[in-house]
């Protein structure tokens, strides 16, 4: 494993530095932007949008935070008509990205204080998601000089989760852009606000308006309207693997059968743990994959396997850690574990969950404040991962158990359900390692840390599957699909 240090200085470039939360003078910075008025949400289109006004709330405590102005169907249209290719030279191109990614970390106290307030993250969390944009920013910037030519396909819609609303939102749309494509970004209904702050800054730095437009709106009015339409080139899209088999049939239709669909989706992450790992790292690594960010995180653990001969010590051990989180106020130091994002999100896991306890299979959970639409950490007991039945979204685990001998079916019932997306291994066996590596088809696999918070250019991040199309996102790979094939390419 690399020192952390080491991560963020190959190929001679260094990512983001991020923010000091023990610094007095940063958090004190940080703290005065946090009853910042927050900005409205609209799509920024070079034609005047049309669609119907909406409350932004906070998840949580319900208070309205901002008001978006939700695009429909016809503003996604005029976006389209409107676009046009960033053809500016490359040098050019990433110097207004690396721009960008220098006004994101100046405005990073109104950053944070919307990710906080109309998402629910926690400050720590929100270190994380800004650094992530800013390192995808100047990483794609980077990718395109080095590459001696590379072409725009065309327009490409770029489509995101509320999850990393700022985070994955500025990837889709920096790579994109790096290659010299027409982008148009409709965010997560959830999440406008963010969107509207990042491609304002964006457009401050020098994106021009036609190459970089925002449709606010929902996803099957503006979010089909975006990826059936025959004059879009390409379509990248994060989000739910049921949403993204809907967008392939919508593209089959009318698109171009050339255009890439770029996906990244769900996943049904495992972990093991063995009778060799030592159980206050496991116990650590666990907590913070199944339950930072409220569990609202495609690489979250999902389903944990321990070895037989050490569950009683271990739970235990897992239990009295998961005792110690804290969950609450989003902007207060204290607070592990945030709101989850909305009431349907709030109202699917807590039936999940009733349903769970009238089964007798809640092995442990821990309370919960008594406003906001906090759910509180669970384990749950299942046979393995075949018993689960969907991603559930949230600070939920699922735990079963194996005996040594029995890893083989482990892999196997991981591979079965379809998904591959992130994968954790707690062991000292050191040919165990490779023997897990080989037999697992998922994208990241994680040893003896935890299986969340790819760092862009170090740990590419991308499944495989169920899980997503690749190339994996802050890797060497990415830009190539949002560029035109090389046509000398077959000559060789
Ligand atoms: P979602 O699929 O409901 O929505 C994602 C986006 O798609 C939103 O902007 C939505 O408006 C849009 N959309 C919905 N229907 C559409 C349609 N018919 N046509 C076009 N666009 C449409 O997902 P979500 O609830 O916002 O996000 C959570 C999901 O995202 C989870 O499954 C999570 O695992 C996944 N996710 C994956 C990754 C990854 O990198 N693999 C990262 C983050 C989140
Ligand atoms: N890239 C994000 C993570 O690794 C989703 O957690």
């Amino acid at each position: 494993l690399c020192a952390p240090q080491d991560l963020f200085a190959q190929e001679g470039r260094v990512n983001s530095k991020g923010f000091d939360l023990s610094d007095e003078a940063t958090l004190s910075a940080l703290f005065a932007a946090r009853d910042t008025a927050l900005p409205l949400a609209h799509p920024i289109t070079r034609r005047p949008a049309t669609g119907t006004h909406l409350a932004v709330h906070n998840p949580a405590t319900g208070a309205v935070v901002s008001s978006v102005l939700q695009g429909d169907g016809a503003t996604a249209l005029r976006a389209i008509e409107d676009a046009r290719l960033w053809d500016a030279p490359v040098a050019e191109r990433a110097k207004v990205l690396r721009k960008a990614s220098d006004l994101f970390e100046e405005n990073a106290g109104v950053i944070f204080a919307t990710l906080a307030r109309e998402a629910g993250k926690t400050l720590s969390d929100c270190v994380g998601e800004l650094r992530e944009a800013v390192d995808f920013l100047r990483y794609y910037a980077d990718q395109a000089e080095a590459r001696d030519a590379i072409a725009a396909r065309g327009i490409f819609t770029a489509i995101s989760p509320w999850n990393f609303p700022l985070a994955i939102f500025t990837g889709q749309v920096a790579a994109a852009l790096a290659a010299g494509n027409a982008v148009i970004a409709k965010p997560a209904e959830a999440t406008p606000v963010i969107a509207t702050l990042a491609v304002t800054l964006m457009h401050r730095a020098g994106v021009p308006a036609c190459a970089l437009q925002l449709v606010t709106g929902t996803g099957g009015e503006v979010g089909r309207a975006l990826t059936c339409d025959p004059r879009i080139n390409g379509v990248v899209f994060t989000g739910s693997t049921t949403t993204a088999q809907a967008i392939r049939r919508a593209m089959a239709d009318r698109v171009d059968p050339g255009a890439p669909l770029i996906a990244e989706t769900g996943g049904l992450n495992a972990m093991i743990v063995d009778s060799t790992a030592l159980p206050e790292q496991a116990v650590r690594d666990i907590v913070a994959s199944a339950f930072q960010s409220a569990g609202q995180r495609c690489s979250a653990l999902r389903c944990l396997y321990v070895q037989e001969d050490v569950v009683p010590h271990f739970m235990e051990m897992l239990k009295g850690a998961m005792n110690e989180l804290t969950l609450g106020d989003p902007w207060d130091l204290r607070t592990d574990v945030g709101p989850v994002i909305d009431q349907t999100a709030y109202d699917a896991i807590a039936g999940y969950l009733a349903q769970a306890r009238e089964k007798g299979m809640i092995l442990h959970q821990v309370a919960v404040p008594d406003t906001g639409l906090f759910i509180a950490p669970t384990l749950i007991k299942v046979g393995g991962i075949a018993d689960l039945g969907h991603e559930v979204f949230g600070p939920v685990l699922h735990v079963a158990t194996f005996k040594s001998k029995q890893i083989h079916k482990v892999i196997a019932d991981v591979n079965a359900r379809g998904f591959g997306l992130t994968f954790g291994l707690h062991t000292r066996i050191d040919t165990r390692v490779q023997e897990v590596a080989d037999g697992l088809n998922v994208g990241n696999i994680y040893v003896n840390r935890n299986q969340i918070g790819a760092i862009v250019s170090s740990q590419p991040f991308g499944g495989e599957g169920l899980s997503g199309t690749g190339p994996k996102a802050g890797g060497p790979s990415y830009l190539t699909r949002f560029a035109a094939p090389d046509p000398m390419a077959d000559q060789l």
